[in-house]
């Protein structure tokens, strides 16, 4: 059995370049589309692959030509695929619009993710149930999250819960995680959108510190150009800060920290020391363009 288990999403990320957002009413002209591998899940599983991990990952795609692009990419890294399900109809794409500046906006159409579900992951319980890290973002049914994290931890499993996009999660599930990792807006929705304060990392530790008390056992709070913070019960927070990098492209960079967060983990780390990798794991990922096509193998890192 892999030691790490990523169950989640792949998509056919539609990049496409553009000077300015449109707002309401507006059309604007864009570059070509760059059809890429993405999903939050599978860029994960990408991620920690590149690094070496041991890993395997469960989803779904379909049985359009995105779905062996998805598949492809992530066999490259060297992702177990046995538990990647081709299922009929479209694989889930995203649309990106990318700005000078390397920020993007993201629609998800889940398609094929939707079929991620509570039955089709029982069909594979043996592969991920008793793995040591258990990795699970929110762009698959959040039943079929919710049985998997309180699942994978009571059988002894280490869930590294990464709670984006932003939804409502049930107290069980967050009591599972260990580590919950997001971002600022992802925290402000959990927390019920007291802001995270982000400029001055006293403020993201004190949000760090509120994530805590939803239940977790451990939180990364991801600041993009500043670090990260963490806090783990009965410890003292701690930040983490970034390498200086121009950003060329941001998509899939916090999926980059969550996979590499995952590797470390597995292997032994501590939370200071995997968090430490994994922001220099962004900070490469940001500098290239694409999601899973940004991320760096172990010698690139450090
Ligand atoms: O986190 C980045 C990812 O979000 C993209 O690859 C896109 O597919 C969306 O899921
Ligand atoms: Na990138």
């Amino acid at each position: 059995m892999p030691r790490i288990v990523v169950i989640g999403s792949a998509n056919a990320d539609l990049v496409l370049d553009i000077d300015h957002r449109p707002g309401a009413g507006e059309t604007v002209l864009g570059s070509d589309v760059v059809v890429t591998a993405g999903g939050k899940g599978a860029n994960q599983a990408v991620a920690a692959g590149r690094l070496g991990g041991d890993v395997a990952f469960v989803g779904c795609v379909g049985d359009d030509g995105y779905g062996e692009l998805l598949r492809r990419s992530l066999a490259d890294a060297g992702v177990d695929v046995t538990h990647l399900r081709t299922v009929p109809g479209a694989s889930g794409n995203a649309i990106i619009l990318l700005t000078p500046d390397g920020e993007n906006s993201i629609i998800v159409s889940p398609s094929a993710n939707r079929r991620v579900t509570v039955e089709l992951l029982e069909e594979s319980r043996a592969a991920w149930a008793g793995a040591a890290v258990v990795v699970l973002q929110l762009e698959i049914p959040l039943a079929t999250v919710a049985h998997a994290a309180t699942t994978a931890h009571a059988a002894g499993a280490r869930v590294i819960l990464n709670a984006a996009p932003a939804a409502a999660l049930p107290p069980e599930v967050l009591a599972a995680a260990d580590a919950l990792v997001v971002n600022e807006s992802e925290a402000a929705f959990l927390l019920g959108g007291v802001p995270a304060q982000a400029a001055e990392p006293g403020g993201a530790a004190a949000t760090a510190v509120a994530l805590l008390d939803l239940g977790p056992r451990s939180v990364v709070l991801t600041l993009g150009a500043d670090g990260a913070v963490l806090a783990a019960r009965g410890a003292e927070p701690g930040h983490v800060p970034a390498r200086k990098v121009t950003a060329v492209d941001t998509t899939g960079a916090g999926d980059a920290f969550v996979g590499a967060l995952a590797v470390e983990l597995a292997d032994g780390r501590d939370l200071r020391a995997a968090v430490e990798l994994a922001t220099d794991v962004a900070g490469v990922a940001v500098g290239r363009r694409g999601a899973q096509a940004a991320y760096p193998a172990r010698e690139e890192v450090r």
